[in-house]
């Protein structure tokens, strides 16, 4: 059985407007321990397809499908279930540290709070393990950095700060959505190692959502192409790279810098497509 199966999901939003279809139709299958990419232009409807299997959606937010994992029905389950599973199964990283980190607690009382809560470890026991994942993450000298409050870590030590977070109830499945787009290359290219390390050493199924193709390369076994709220292309990470099917993805890849061709200019094949669409 696949650990998350989302199928037809439909996401839109009620505006003074009238309705905006942000995701118009969204499958995929993950298997438990496997990592999948979700990547498409900003606005393609990311975001809100992984707010949508746990309960995030903003208010004006309905959405409608199936997304089973590991074997039950979670799209709309009342907040109060799917909150638990939020702490205990499945795991979020945003783009910034600090939706999630609350500027006004130092580091260990925000890990600890976490395992007294859903593991129901005494204060010592749950300030050890979170020394620990510090370490998992690569945070140096996490025993006294611990104690220490977000602002006092740089922009990717607090990425890793939240990692450690989202990791402290080894949940099944870690979504990143733009885990590193805040941050600057060298410490991208740090970071997505980490999450690829991590994969391997907790069989963590990662989700990761990113506008860069180039990211996903050696990360991720399949990539998902999101356009204006639907899959474009699924398939194996390789094959995409190796033949694109979708002119779509032809031009985003195409924009990805490679070391073994030079690219002067982005593709004009992506907008050639948009044009078609009436987008552009
Ligand atoms: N609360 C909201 N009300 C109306 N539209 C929204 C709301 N939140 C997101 N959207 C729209 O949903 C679409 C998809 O957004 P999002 O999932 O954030 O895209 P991505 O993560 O791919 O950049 C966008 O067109 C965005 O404007
Ligand atoms: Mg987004």
């Amino acid at each position: 059985m696949a650990l998350l199966e989302v199928k037809n999901l439909k996401i839109d939003f009620l505006t003074h407007d009238g309705p905006v279809h942000a995701v118009k139709d969204l499958s995929y299958t993950l298997e438990k321990g496997k990592t999948l990419a979700i990547v498409g232009e900003s606005g393609s409807g990311k975001t809100q397809g992984a707010f949508a299997l746990m309960g995030l959606l903003p208010k004006n937010g309905r959405a409608s499908g199936s997304v089973m994992f590991d074997g039950k029905e979670i799209l709309n389950l009342p907040t109060r279930e799917l909150r638990s599973y939020r702490a205990e199964r499945i795991g979020i990283i945003f783009q910034d540290p600090m939706t999630s980190l609350n500027p006004y607690l130092r580091i260990s009382r925000q890990m600890t709070e976490v395992l007294e809560l859903h593991r129901g470890m005494s204060n010592s026991a749950a300030l050890a393990e979170s020394i620990r994942m510090l370490d998992a993450v690569r945070i140096p000298d996490a025993k006294n950095r611990v104690h220490m409050y977000p602002h006092e870590f740089s922009g990717g030590m607090r990425q890793r700060v939240m990692i450690a977070m989202a990791l402290l109830c080894s949940p099944e499945l870690l979504i990143a959505d733009e885990p590193t787009t805040a941050l600057d290359v060298t410490v991208q290219a740090e970071i997505i190692d980490l999450l690829v390390d991590l994969q391997e050493d907790f069989n963590t199924a990662i989700i990761l959502i990113t506008h860069d193709l180039g990211i996903v390369a050696g990360t991720c076994e399949d990539t998902l192409v999101m356009f204006d709220g639907r899959v474009m292309e699924y398939r194996k990470t390789a094959d995409i790279f190796d033949k694109p099917e979708h002119p779509y993805t032809q031009g985003l890849l195409a924009a990805v810098p490679r070391l073994d061709k030079k690219v002067d200019r982005l593709s004009t094949v992506s907008y050639e497509f948009m044009a078609a669409k009436g987008e552009a």
